[in-house]
């Protein structure tokens, strides 16, 4: 995909791979939509972008943390902007970020399920009628390796919270996502995928948790970029990369009755009706 004219939304670009991405697509001559809670980092971003030459970048302010934020995040957009032709959904807080201890979003929902999970839910089923009017359009969910199955009887982690699951059950929540996406879409000329960008990339998320990191923030950067414009994705849907590799994911993305759980309580969670 030739990504000059584009317009791409990229959640979490304020800092990151997704500042990168968002740095890459801008030189490209994407028209990047830059979104964070961080205005002062957002601000530096747009002035990095402008020097290089490239004025068509605008900045949303939105914690994920709430859901209506992300109600206000959808309106913005489709307010300034005719057309969506990829939203990345990147933002994510990694296993420390904030503390080790149980924390709920602004909605009372556990954090990391509700910024990295059921945010980018929202966000995608409230942007499809732009989205899909733009097609064709790319959806690409930023997850991870790091992936544990969702005890059902639990979701909201409880009992025995850890910080660790808590972020990889997210993680896999967003491949469920993507898979059922995927298939809901088939045809529309939407492609939904999802990746592990690269492991212990040199980011804050990395750097917070007490991780040395072991990958570049470019490599992610590129795996992301693939999956957003390369041509031989073209009509390709549904799937899993690791870094640049088409991979599995664990079992339960597979699980055809599991996914239906969390598409009905992500659409109760959300408060959206099912289609
Ligand atoms: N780093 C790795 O090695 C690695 C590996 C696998 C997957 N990933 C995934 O890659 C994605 C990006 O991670 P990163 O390493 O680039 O992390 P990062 O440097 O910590 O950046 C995270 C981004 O998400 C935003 N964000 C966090 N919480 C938010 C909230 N409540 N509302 C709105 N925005 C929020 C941050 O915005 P602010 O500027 O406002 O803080 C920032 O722009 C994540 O989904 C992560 O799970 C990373």
């Amino acid at each position: 995909m030739d990504v000059a004219g584009k317009t791409i939304l990229i959640t979490g670009s304020t800092d990151g791979v997704g500042r990168h991405v968002a740095l890459a697509l801008a030189a490209a001559g994407a028209k990047v939509l830059v979104h964070g809670r961080n205005r002062a980092r957002a601000e530096r971003l747009l002035a990095t972008m402008r020097e290089g030459g490239q004025a068509d970048a605008m900045f949303y302010e939105a914690d994920l943390s709430s859901l209506d934020n992300v109600r206000a995040l959808v309106a913005a957009v489709r307010r300034d902007h005719q057309r969506l032709d990829v939203l990345v959904n990147n933002a994510g807080i990694g296993t420390a970020s904030g503390g080790r201890q149980r924390r709920v979003s602004q909605d009372g929902y556990e954090l990391r399920f509700a910024v990295n999970y059921l945010a980018g839910f929202l966000l995608a089923r409230r942007l499809l009628p732009l989205i899909t009017s733009s097609a064709p359009a790319r959806i690409v969910n930023v997850a991870s390796a790091g992936q544990s199955p969702i005890d059902f009887s639990d979701v909201m982690l409880t009992r025995s919270y850890d910080g660790g699951r808590a972020y990889t059950q997210s993680k896999l929540a967003q491949v469920m996502f993507t898979f059922d996406l995927a298939r809901e879409l088939a045809g529309s000329g939407v492609t939904v995928n999802c990746l592990h960008p690269a492991t212990y990339m040199d980011t804050t998320m990395v750097r917070d948790s007490g991780t040395t990191p072991i990958s570049t923030v470019q490599e992610g950067a590129d795996a992301i970029l693939s999956l957003v414009a390369s041509p031989q994705l073209e009509g390709r849907t549904g799937l899993y990369f690791n870094r640049q590799q088409e991979a599995r994911a664990l079992a339960q993305a597979y699980d055809e009755e599991a996914r239906a759980k969390l598409r009905g309580l992500s659409f109760r969670l959300t408060g959206l009706s099912p289609t």
